[in-house]
């Protein structure tokens, strides 16, 4: 930790001294709080921020790629140092082709852990040079998901409280 971001935190830094780049992958179907507060803690300790958005269609997303990109992009426009792109190959390749050294995953509760630990050690053995980093949200988003979210406005129920107005809008308009 050997550089300032523009509000005086410290950033991260290689071990050449080169500033490091953090890749943050998900289906982001839709964005919510918690993925929000991840992004804005990780853009106080890394240069740049990729917000990575899988095309991911085995997950059969109720959002576009493109819509879940232009979600996120509404979302997250303002904070310093943070983009967002779609992709639809392998993480470390993507990882590779942005010149990004870390991969950024949210852990929320033990029962993340096992799919988290398998994902970071595939990764690792397919890019030995990518390091997987690990973060935790704000305790209050603890419980979020995409899919409960999802479900909970399918149904009727109020998510302001979860995502950003913007995407209480999205998804009223895709499931009433
Ligand atoms: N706040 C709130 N919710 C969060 C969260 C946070 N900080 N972090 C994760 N979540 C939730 C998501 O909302 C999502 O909820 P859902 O399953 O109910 O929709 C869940 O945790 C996990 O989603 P996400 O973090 O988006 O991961 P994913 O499992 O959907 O995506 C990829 C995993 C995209 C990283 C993985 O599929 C991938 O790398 N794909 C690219 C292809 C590839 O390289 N495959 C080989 C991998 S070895």
């Amino acid at each position: 930790m050997n550089q300032r971001s523009p509000t005086g935190n410290p950033r991260s830094t290689a071990a050449n001294g080169k500033a490091i780049t953090a890749i943050y992958p998900g289906t982001f179907d839709p964005i919510t709080l918690g993925h929000t507060d991840l992004v804005q803690r990780a853009a106080r300790m890394f240069e740049r921020v990729i917000v990575a958005v899988a095309a991911n269609p085995t997950k059969k997303p109720a959002f576009s790629l493109e819509e879940r990109v232009q979600l996120a992009r509404t979302v997250l426009g303002n904070v310093p140092g943070v983009e967002v792109c779609g992709f639809d190959s392998l993480l470390v390749h993507f990882t590779r082709a942005r010149g990004a050294q870390v991969i950024l995953r949210g852990l929320r509760a033990v029962s993340d852990f096992e799919f988290e630990f398998q994902l970071a050690g595939m990764n690792r053995k397919l890019d030995a040079d990518i390091e997987t980093v690990f973060m935790m949200p704000a305790e209050q988003y603890y419980y979020i998901s995409s899919s409960l979210v999802r479900e909970i406005a399918a149904l009727g129920g109020d998510v302001s409280e979860f995502v950003h107005p913007a995407v209480v809008t999205a998804l009223r308009e895709r499931l009433g």
